[in-house]
């Protein structure tokens, strides 16, 4: 029995070597990676629950550049910041594309992709520069952004105050304000507890994101395309039956739409159509409901999931609490609704924000890039076609980079004189002509909803409860896992 087993083990170990030498061969220019297992390749460190401290150790090993082999698809990943830049921002356009069928498809993503999965051709670029303009610059009259979020962190108030001290977990609230923070600028509505939107928010994206999943397994492992899966079609109903809901709102804005007189992002989109020969093609209606799909695929969970970080890290650190509190009691006073240009005030609360994003970005992978050419990426040759992921995550937790990156600091955001100063190799909303367009909402949003918790509020753990476990949850976004607080009002 022994013998068969150490004869086992010899044979693994060889097919391990063989594998390894083959892999090796067909790297063909690309860089090093890990040693994998046959079929498999690297799975394991994508699968493992500690994925993004694996990948950032073999970053470690490999030089911060490293080729990851996942069954029949091979991936380079970038965990240094010094590929990240040369990649994303020397490079301009050479690694902006986007792998196909990375992202949800349905019958019409592939004549008309919405923002995530969009190319590098003229129509991509005009579509994408057009809705970052929008998000960033959104306000007609007298709805201002500002006034937007503001108007739900007074909704988030009464919510909260609803559960005044008794326990519970703030999720479904922050993210209720979150999707109606993006319904207004986009549809011009909010959602109301339990009604068909918030169902689009909720279960249109859980199950765009089970797609995704489905589909990536299925290009690692292509012989599982042909196994019949129940899941596929529950997925794809799903997600039809959220985009049909966007298409209804879209119907009721042609019927009201007034030319140059927008209410909202749909409006923006209906006066485009107007501009021009190609115009009425680039901004295609069907192309509308896709971008809209992204939006709230961009920037709902990415932002409810930081604002639950920050109250798991508050619990962490009482301290930090006490001290921004202490900050906006001094600088703006009490009952004082925080707006945007008390920022410059509040150095402190903002650090704590942005320290709260460099340890656990909502998207420590980015979204996966597409060489679009034959090129080059330090010593290493990239064929077109190679897909790059950016792990975001490594870059933040780099010891060259940050002192001691383990460790909550909010001050290594601040200067010597109170100032909040972001090193270039704070990345948490990417860079290059793929960043986030939706950074400057989310930032806006962050820090209005954020602040307005903390002059309200105080945050502290139910009485006998654990702290909230800090153990990274990967999803669609990096989750904590589900915890409670309790809120008194100040
Ligand atoms: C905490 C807030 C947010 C963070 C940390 C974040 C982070 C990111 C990151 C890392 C990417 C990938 C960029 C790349 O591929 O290299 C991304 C893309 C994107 N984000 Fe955000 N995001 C946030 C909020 C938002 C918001 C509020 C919106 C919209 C309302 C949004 C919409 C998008 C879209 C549409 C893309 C795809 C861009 C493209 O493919 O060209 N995000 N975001």
């Amino acid at each position: 029995m022994l013998g068969f087993v150490f004869a086992g083990c010899v044979f693994l170990l060889l097919l391990q070597r063989l594998w390894r030498r083959l892999s090796d061969k067909a790297l063909d220019g690309l860089p090093p990676g890990p040693s994998g297992w046959p079929w498999i390749g690297n799975l394991s460190i994508l699968a493992s629950p500690h994925r993004h401290q694996k990948m950032f150790d073999a970053g470690q090993r490999f030089g911060g550049i490293l080729t990851i082999n996942l069954g029949a698809v091979k991936q380079v990943w970038v965990t240094s910041h010094k590929y990240f830049q040369q990649a994303l921002v020397d490079r301009v356009w050479e690694f902006a594309g986007r792998p196909h069928g990375f992202w949800v498809t349905d019958a019409t993503t592939k004549l008309f992709p919405g923002i995530l999965a969009s190319g590098v051709d003229k129509t991509s670029r005009n579509v994408r520069r057009f809705t970052a303009t929008a998000l960033r610059s959104f306000g007609f009259g007298r709805t201002s952004l500002q006034n937007v979020i503001l108007q739900e962190s007074e909704d988030l108030h009464q919510e909260f105050r609803k559960h005044q001290g008794v326990p519970f977990n703030p999720r479904d609230q922050l993210a209720h304000a979150a999707a109606n923070i993006i319904a207004f600028i986009t549809l011009g509505r909010t959602f109301r507890q339990g009604d068909e939107g918030l169902q689009f928010v909720n279960e249109t994206l859980t199950s765009g994101v089970k797609q995704v999943i489905n589909s990536q397994r299925d290009k690692m492992f292509p012989f599982l395309r042909y196994v019949p899966m129940k899941s596929r079609k529950v997925f794809q109903e799903s997600f039809k039956t959220g985009k049909s809901f966007l298409e209804n709102i879209i119907r009721e804005h042609i019927a009201t739409h007034e030319v140059g007189q927008p209410r909202d992002f749909i409006d923006m989109w209906l006066d485009e159509r107007q501009k021009g020969d190609s115009a009425e093609d680039d901004f295609a209606l069907e192309r509308l409901a896709n971008v809209l799909v992204d939006i709230f695929s961009g920037g709902y969970e990415t932002s409810t999931t930081t604002l639950q970080w920050l109250f798991a890290v508050l619990l962490h650190n009482p301290d930090i609490q006490e001290k921004i509190h202490e900050e906006i009691k001094s600088a703006i006073g009490d009952g004082i609704q925080i707006r945007l240009d008390h920022q410059e005030h509040l150095p402190y609360t903002h650090a704590v924000i942005l320290e709260t994003l460099r340890k656990y970005p909502p998207a420590p992978f980015a979204v996966p890039h597409l060489a679009t050419e034959d090129t080059t990426l330090g010593p290493y040759r990239i064929p077109k076609g190679t897909r790059l992921m950016l792990h975001l995550y490594s870059i933040h937790h780099d010891p060259q980079l940050w002192e001691r990156p383990e460790e909550f600091r909010p001050e290594r955001f601040l200067t010597d004189d109170n100032k909040v100063k972001e090193p270039e190799y704070f990345v948490a909303f990417s860079g290059g002509r793929r960043t986030c367009i939706g950074e400057q909402l989310g930032r806006k949003e962050l820090y209005l909803l954020f602040a307005n918790i903390m002059r309200s509020f105080r945050v502290s753990l139910p009485p006998g409860a654990d702290l909230p476990s800090l153990e990274l949850m990967q999803g669609a976004v990096l989750y904590p896992r589900p915890f409670m607080i309790v809120l008194e009002e100040r």
